[in-house]
């Protein structure tokens, strides 16, 4: 069971020793230079994370006229994808091992590199003197509660759970308990609206569950929920194809989008990558995944 994380043959650039790999220019990306320039290219030849005190004074996304043409792979129509997105998880262990595709070996090492950049983003926070209070977050796409345990309880102490199918919500629940730090909500990120999540959120995040997202659909999405984290951030961990077309798989009916793919999304929906940081010692047989730490682009 290697479709989720999975890319097949081909070798991904070497590792790096430690935990997040930083590959953006401090204060975001210039998302106008990403189809020269691919961030890939620039993480997978920079030994050592660069201090990245001050943010840079940077472009604001432009509208963009014209989409990019790209060879996106023609998904089946909205809402069939939807349903064979669901349909597959409900056939899924709920299980570590489960929800990671079969990777639950990789679990440990995918938390640690979650909090050292949520750690990072906080403090860059900081700097920019935006009051960071880290007292609630919202896991989209949530599965059995795995990152909520593991990451964002710990740094959070309050964590609302996104997951529409039920038996891996039940597992959450079974897991953590009943307790009032803890919502849990069972819903697709399409329903998602102020009847379901606040409006306070410090750390919106969203977990390898953006793959299963048409970029239409989450341009419209990334848009509404950074006005649910108006002091805080969206963040965003999830494939990332090595080359620079978005891959489609036809098992999981997931994206692995290309860094190109990803910037586009993020200037459309009129955001800026406040942070970003690529998952450090992941297998070369994977995707490499990547971490972006987002706010509305004017506030940056
Ligand atoms: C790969 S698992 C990741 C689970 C969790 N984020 C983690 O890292 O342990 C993908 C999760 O996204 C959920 N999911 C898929 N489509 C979704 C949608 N449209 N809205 C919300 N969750 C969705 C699945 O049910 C599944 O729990």
């Amino acid at each position: 069971m290697d479709t989720l994380l999975g890319r097949g043959e081909e070798a991904a650039p070497s590792g790096h020793c430690g935990t997040v790999e930083e590959c953006s220019e401090a204060g975001g990306i210039d998302t106008h230079r990403v189809n020269e320039r691919s961030p890939i290219t620039t993480a997978s030849h920079q030994d050592e994370p660069q201090a990245q005190d001050e943010p840079q004074a940077q472009d604001e996304p432009r509208a963009q006229d014209e989409p990019q043409a790209q060879d996106e792979p023609q998904a089946q129509d909205e809402p069939q994808l939807e349903a064979a997105v669901l349909d597959y998880w409900r056939r899924q262990p709920a299980s570590v091992d489960g929800v990671l595709g079969g990777y639950g070996h990789l679990h440990s090492l995918d938390i640690r590199g979650s909090r050292e950049f949520l750690n990072l983003v906080g403090r860059r926070l900081r700097k920019w003197k935006v009051t960071v209070k880290q007292q609630r977050a919202l896991d989209i796409g949530a599965g059995i509660g795995r990152v909520a345990q593991y990451l964002l309880l710990p740094m959070y102490g309050r964590v609302d759970l996104v997951e529409p199918v039920k038996k891996l919500l039940e597992t959450a629940e079974r897991i953590l308990g009943p307790r009032n730090e803890v919502r849990y909500i069972d819903r697709c990120i399409e329903d998602l609206g102020s009847d379901a999540i606040r409006s306070d959120y410090d750390c919106i995040w969203l977990q390898w569950v953006t793959m299963y997202v048409p970029d239409d659909k989450l341009v419209k999405i990334l848009g509404k929920l950074v006005l649910h984290c108006p002091n805080g951030f969206v963040g965003i961990k999830d494939n990332v194809s090595a080359d620079d077309a978005t891959q489609f798989d036809e098992v999981d009916h997931s994206f692995a989008r290309s860094m190109s793919n990803w910037q586009e999304i993020f200037a459309r929906a009129k955001l800026s990558v406040i942070h970003i940081a690529k998952q450090r010692q992941w297998p070369t047989h994977l995707y490499d995944v990547y971490m972006f730490a987002l706010r509305p682009a004017r506030d940056m």
